[in-house]
């Protein structure tokens, strides 16, 4: 956060301050979890379904916020708006604007956001002082809220943005116009809301519609749908992948399906061997070194950052390999159809050099809308179909993940349905043998990271 008075700020969001001396200087951020409230800072109520943000603002200023925006009138200092939303991206906007030199990259993409903005993070980093999201924020309450965390030492800023409908990036760059936007793909994660492909690939195009003529999109050369996108920029164009501009060549999984490759931009190479597991990976990476080429890092730090770089965000092809030889990959945070492949390829990778059995525990993909059925007998086909030895499909929407895999023909395997993640942990503590490798994957809601938690205990 910038340094500004408290009537600066109730100013900006168009809000009425009371209980406070608009002289009180803010210089740390906005929290809108009281858990997080600090010195300096200031506090964001949000009514909430479940808990009200306002009961908490005691808690907050006794952690040392200056004031807290409300929607409706607290005792204490606090600053009465109308929106708390609307409140956020006003503060947002008016402090990006505050730090002209701060160059903001968004990343958009139906998967691999998170993972690409964590890569890019710590290749800017080589460069200057960086602000990313934590986690995976990228929505009308974590863009703003992202945004805010940067101070007049930000070089940087890296920006995930998502959408569940039409307007929502283009919201989101108009609170913070990036210079640089990076699509990933366009797959079917909330098909549910959107209706189809197309559709989504027109939300996700709105970030490179924001551009200014003196940015860069950085597209997916390998994904029709985000390659087409050139059309809608007045930016120049860079693309990554097998036939783009940044790419990579001789790609070789290690025995933790870690990818080591040759990454090519123009007439230069460097060698990348990644820490992060997956073969997705190598897209992200290319995504990442594009951008980062693009803000003047040179190809071999590229390389050598890429190299090093950690996964900072939790449950992403998180392998842990056990006193006992089990291998376990937690990729729990998410899952979709396209997510789902990619990590059913890691396990197989991995399996492929171990003696034992190689187990898919899988529950259900969220937000598919009426294509949810077929997709998920389909993800259950693509199960048997990668050899894959026993199936432990999790919960009352995962029967069709079973009955997909149980009705391919060929298959030595073996399919199983349990209710939830206890019976999933029952099972699977009596089962699990040295040398096997175990996924666990689902969407968020379905919270199936208890059961890679409870088999690395
Ligand atoms: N380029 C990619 N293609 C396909 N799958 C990917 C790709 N990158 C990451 N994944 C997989 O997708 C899942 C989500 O990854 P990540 O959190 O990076 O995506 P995201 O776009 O930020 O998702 P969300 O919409 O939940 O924020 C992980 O399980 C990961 O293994
Ligand atoms: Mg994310």
């Amino acid at each position: 956060m910038i340094d500004m008075t408290l009537g600066e700020v109730a100013d900006v969001v168009g809000g009425r301050l009371s209980g406070a001396d608009p002289r009180l200087r803010v210089d740390a951020p906005v929290e809108f979890d009281s858990r997080k409230a600090r010195p300096g800072g200031l506090f964001l109520a949000f009514p909430g379904e479940h808990v009200d943000g306002h009961s908490y603002v005691g808690d907050a200023l006794a952690a040392g916020a200056v004031a807290a925006i409300v929607t409706r009138p607290v005792d204490g200092p606090s600053i009465l708006v109308s929106d708390g939303h609307a409140a956020l991206a006003a503060l947002a906007a008016h402090v990006i604007r505050r730090l002209p030199d701060v160059f903001v990259v968004g990343v958009t993409g139906s998967s691999g956001k998170t993972s690409t903005k964590d890569l890019l993070a710590q290749l800017l980093e080589r460069l200057g002082p960086t602000v990313a999201p934590p986690e995976s924020f990228n929505n009308e309450l974590g863009h703003p809220y992202t945004v805010l965390l940067s101070t007049v030492d930000t070089k940087y800023l890296v920006l995930e943005t998502s959408a569940r409908g039409t307007g929502h990036i283009r919201y989101l760059t108009e609170i913070a116009p990036p210079r640089i936007g990076v699509v990933l793909n366009v797959g079917s994660a909330h098909l549910g809301e959107f209706g189809s492909r197309a559709a989504i690939a027109q939300a996700k195009g709105e970030l490179v519609e924001a551009l200014p003529a003196d940015g860069v999109a950085i597209l997916n050369a390998d994904d029709p749908l985000v390659a087409t996108m050139a059309s809608r920029t007045a930016a120049r164009v860079v693309t990554f992948g097998a036939a783009g501009d940044v790419s990579a060549s001789d790609v070789r999984l290690d025995e933790l399906s870690r990818p080591r490759f040759t990454l090519r931009a123009g007439d230069a190479s460097a060698q990348v061997a990644m820490r992060l597991s997956g073969e997705h990976q190598v897209a992200n990476a290319l995504a990442a070194a594009a951008a980062a080429l693009e803000c003047g890092l040179p190809l071999p730090e590229v390389a050598d950052a890429l190299s090093q770089a950690a996964p900072r965000s939790k449950w992403r092809m998180e392998i842990t390999e056990r006193p006992d030889g089990v291998v376990v990959i937690n990729d729990a945070y998410n899952a979709n159809p396209e997510s789902m492949r990619a990590a059913l390829d890691g396990l197989v990778r991995i399996g492929s050099d171990r003696r034992g059995n190689t187990w898919a525990v899988l529950g259900p993909m969220a937000e598919l809308g009426d294509s949810s059925p077929a997709e998920h007998e389909a993800l259950g086909r693509a199960v048997a179909d990668s050899g894959i030895d026993r199936l432990v499909a999790v919960g009352d929407e995962s029967r069709g993940i079973a009955r997909g895999a149980a009705g391919q023909d060929g298959w030595a395997g073996e399919a199983e349905w349990v209710p939830d993640a206890e019976a999933a942990i029952t099972l699977l503590r009596k089962e699990v043998q040295p040398g096997d490798v175990v996924l666990v994957k689902a969407s968020r809601a379905v919270g199936l990271e208890r059961v890679a938690l409870e088999l690395v205990r």
